[in-house]
């Protein structure tokens, strides 16, 4: 019997294969449904709020494009795997079977592959790129990065970037099974915050929504996110979770990511202010907290997840006797490795509910 944590890599498996349906998973197919049914956790905020220092740091690597402006072109689809050996590694779904174990040349692969799709213009454009990194220092996790949302098209952007950056991101937080991971930053006023705006509009009741604050560090002296933190500025289901990443002369120095996220749990253990708070606050307890909540929401989830795997390999049958077997084209050599892929899920799923 496979172990709670294995489901969110299960799911994993299922998302990718989804993805590698191309076409065939588009539309009212059963597995399109599936896709829109299964969890996963979609960061948002605005652009410069954290988004990507959030992520290295519940990875706990250095791995993702910065620069200022629009760097996030593409959703990345980023699979966390914990894995027991000490050798981190990654793997694109673009590149199956080469594994990168220099976390520069992720970096460098997400670049070229942004540029592969949207030329080397400030472009953006909805094909995901996949990612999943093996490591004893990630708990199991999808996580989606999106562009961050804008105001304003910059030079050799067309007009229409900032309306399609916020189409792009809807599509994901309007799924009523994304969780939303809402990035602000605390120098800033929570009521002017993008995510904040974006996660009250779809999910106002907050079921849904991890609010997280970025930038304590750089509130000015005297000020503290108390009301914000504790949930008074804007109330959701869940505790809000406070964060300090590494600054850009940080990043500069090229300060190490475990170093600094123990740092950041210095900094609240120390704090006057959120000392009361340290033990909920900080990118690990983040990563515990969401790794925790995927478990349960896929969990529930599981009845629903058989019947349409199910109904996909019937479907998927269906069509492999209309295209007459064996079929040696492309599509069909594709649909059979999913329809094998979902017998297999099929069987796994079965054995969470004993
Ligand atoms: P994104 O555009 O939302 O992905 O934001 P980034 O993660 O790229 O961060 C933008 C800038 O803010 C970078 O220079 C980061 O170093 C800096 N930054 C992000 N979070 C923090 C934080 O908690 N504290 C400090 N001091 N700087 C931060
Ligand atoms: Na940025
Ligand atoms: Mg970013």
């Amino acid at each position: 019997m496979a172990t709670m944590e294995s489901l969110i890599g299960l799911v994993n498996r299922i998302q990718r294969a989804c993805t590698a349906l191309g076409d065939y998973g588009g539309g009212d197919t059963a597995l399109a449904s599936l896709w829109d049914a299964l969890p996963s956790v979609v960061v948002v905020g605005g652009q410069s709020s954290g988004k990507s220092s959030v992520l290295e740091s519940i990875v706990g690597r250095d791995f993702l494009p910065r620069g200022s402006g629009i760097v996030t072109r593409r959703p990345l689809v980023l699979q966390l795997h914990k894995i027991e050996d000490k050798e981190e590694y990654a793997e694109f779904g673009h590149i199956p079977r080469r594994r990168f174990t220099d976390f520069s040349l992720v970096r460098q692969e997400i670049q070229d592959e942004t540029d592969r799709i949207t030329g080397k213009s400030k472009q953006i454009s909805p094909i995901p790129i996949h990612l999943s990194i093996y490591s004893p220092n990630v708990v199991n996790l999808t996580l989606i990065d999106l562009p961050g949302l804008t105001k304003v098209a910059v030079e050799g952007q067309p007009e229409s970037i900032v309306e399609d950056i916020e189409k792009m991101v809807r599509a994901y937080v309007d799924k009523p099974n994304s969780i939303i991971l809402a990035i602000s930053p605390a120098n800033q006023d929570i009521a002017t915050s993008d995510a904040i705006k974006l996660a009250k509009e779809v999910d106002p009741s907050g079921e849904r929504t991890f609010g997280v604050l970025t930038k304590l560090d750089l509130m000015d002296k005297g000020t503290n996110a108390l009301d914000v933190l504790e949930g008074r500025a804007y109330r959701l289901q869940h505790p809000w979770v406070g964060i300090v990443n590494r600054s850009q002369a940080d990043i500069m120095k090229n300060t190490d990511m475990i170093y600094a996220r123990r740092r950041e749990q210095e900094y609240f253990a120390t704090s006057s202010d959120y000392g009361h708070l340290a033990s909920k606050m900080g990118s690990e307890y983040l990563a515990k907290l969401l790794s925790r909540h995927l478990e349960s929401v896929i969990k529930a989830k599981i009845p629903g997840i058989i019947a349409l795997i199910n109904k996909g390999i019937d479907e998927m049958e269906a069509e492999l006797d209309r295209l007459g077997r064996p079929i040696a084209v492309d599509a069909g050599a594709k649909l059979y490795t999913i329809l094998e892929l979902c017998r297999a899920f099929d069987k796994i799923f079965k054995e969470h509910l004993d």
